[in-house]
């Protein structure tokens, strides 16, 4: 028995993250983990805390994010996911990572999402970790290197057209210094046009490197509308060829010709899942967000500007009130905006209902954090899930849902000791109010920081406490997947 800790949180309601029942524990942390769980009346602490009618979890996994810039920038630029009770981001997603690569001008979209060419300054993985170890971040970022700034890099800027066998080996070698670096895995975003050029066998060549080091291949697919079944199809076959499992970014039936479909997505999945592994993330809004491309408008599907280099004061404006107040098509007012970002209304609540209640499902906010009126996914994600579809629908359990959002991810990304709350764990917490946590951001008031989350702890220390309480700015590290099996 442990006598004397640094912080006991007494008689709180703990979901453990593994989707097991909720029961009632003492909680006690020494240094970076978890020491003791269950009835430490006996023991004392440098710091208590009372969490009668209070619930502690393991702290959130941002499964998919484009934070690779805010975690640079200090507590302030994560207070979005702080104040949600996140303590890990995944960083790199969709093809789009700040390594390796530098840039001489404005990065082509939707690299631009993490800044102009001032933020592109890490020629390797190296760098970046070195700047995350001399400079921590105050929450854990677990990094994926992306495609797209991969191919800038070999390909010279001149990425419409496949790479050549020499260009597509480069980025294999750069993506394996990456691995044995610390990066744990290789995404996509074949949506995209700098990388819609990319055929099967250019991705699966640069893919090669993780079958070695082992890390994940992760992807926004080439397509989430009418294709998106033959999309699925390609994620499954390039995880296959490398053998290696696959995650899918931000799974969505897209269009309203395509809503419903999800039944036919999860059941090619779920097949899949049974030979290969494969999983995917969501994140709780019938709208998407990233640049905007004029060339994919449609007049059934709404659009909100989110922000704009041309027209910076038009950001939180509608399309539709735009080109009204420009006279002009949404197109022509669209092609003015450039370079800009939109939130498209583009997907169905049945859908988005059905894919985050299947158990493959971990939740990833895809929130953009630099954009002036974000898509409110970014502030909110978290506690909607929890407290808008767990508690207040009953969609599933509080404990499938915190299930989703810690031990599951922790499992698919390979982050030993994290995602759950047991002896020995590194200490990632969050002390929530189940009754009362909830999303306070929407579409028209997009930063409001949710309700209920009390404090959270990262590697043992106060990352965040409601109120703005004294907080560590420096208590995150870099993680790494580790293949299973490997203590
Ligand atoms: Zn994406
Ligand atoms: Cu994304």
């Amino acid at each position: 028995m442990v006598q004397r800790v640094d912080l006991i949180i007494r008689n709180g309601t703990v979901f453990d993250g593994t989707g097991a029942p909720r029961f009632a524990a003492d909680i006690g942390i020494v240094g970076d983990r978890i020491a003791a769980v269950g009835d430490l009346g006996a023991t004392t602490a440098d710091r208590e805390i009372m969490a009668d009618g209070l619930a502690v979890a393991p702290g959130f996994i941002d499964a998919h994010t484009h934070d690779d810039r805010a975690v640079l920038c200090g507590p302030e630029c994560m207070m979005c996911k702080m104040s949600q009770g996140v303590t890990t981001v995944v960083v790199g997603n969709c093809g789009i990572s700040l390594s390796p690569v530098r840039m001489r001008s404005r990065p082509v979209p939707p690299l631009d999402l993490l800044g102009d060419e001032s933020w592109w300054t890490f020629g390797s993985f190296a760098e970046y970790a070195e700047r995350l170890s001399r400079d921590p971040p105050p929450i854990n970022v677990c990094a994926l290197i992306g495609h797209m700034s991969l191919r800038i890099e070999a390909m010279n800027g001149d990425t419409q057209r496949a790479a050549t066998d020499r260009e597509a080996a480069h980025m294999a070698r750069r993506l394996s210094e990456a691995l044995a670096q610390g990066a744990s895995g290789f995404s996509t975003g074949l949506y995209y046009p700098p990388n819609m050029m990319a055929p099967t066998d250019e991705v699966i060549a640069v893919a090669e490197a993780l079958r070695r080091a082992g890390g994940l291949y992760v992807t926004h697919m080439r397509n989430e509308a009418h294709d998106v079944v033959t999309a699925i199809e390609e994620t499954l076959q390039i995880g296959r060829s490398v053998n290696v499992p696959v995650v899918i970014s931000h799974h969505k039936c897209t269009m309203p010709e395509n809503f419903g479909r999800s039944a036919e997505t999860l059941s090619v999945i779920e097949a899949a899942a049974a030979t290969q592994r494969v999983d995917f993330d969501v994140y709780p809004y019938v709208a998407g967000s990233t640049v905007l491309i004029p060339d994919r408008l449609r007049d059934d599907v709404p659009v909100r500007v989110t922000w704009s280099v041309a027209h910076p004061e038009m950001a939180g404006r509608m399309l539709d009130d735009v080109s009204r107040a420009w006279s002009t098509t949404k197109r022509e007012a669209a092609e003015r905006l450039l370079p800009a970002g939109a939130i498209m209304f583009q997907m169905h609540e049945t859908d988005v209902r059905r894919i985050m209640s299947h158990k493959l499902a971990m939740i990833g906010s895809d929130g953009l954090p630099h954009d002036t009126f974000p898509h409110p996914r970014l502030w909110g994600t978290f506690p909607r899930v929890i407290g808008h579809y767990a508690r207040d629908l009953g969609l599933f359990s509080m404990e499938d849902a915190v299930h989703k959002m810690t031990g599951h991810t922790a499992d698919v990304f390979g982050l030993h000791d994290r995602g759950v709350i047991r002896a020995g764990a590194y200490a990632d917490m969050v002390l929530f109010d189940p009754a009362t946590v909830r999303d306070a951001a929407t579409f028209d008031d997009p930063t409001r920081p949710a309700d209920g989350i009390v404090e959270t702890w990262v590697n043992g220390r106060t990352s965040f406490v409601r109120g703005g309480g004294a907080a560590d700015p420096h208590a995150g590290r870099l993680v790494s997947r580790q293949a299973a099996g490997v203590a």
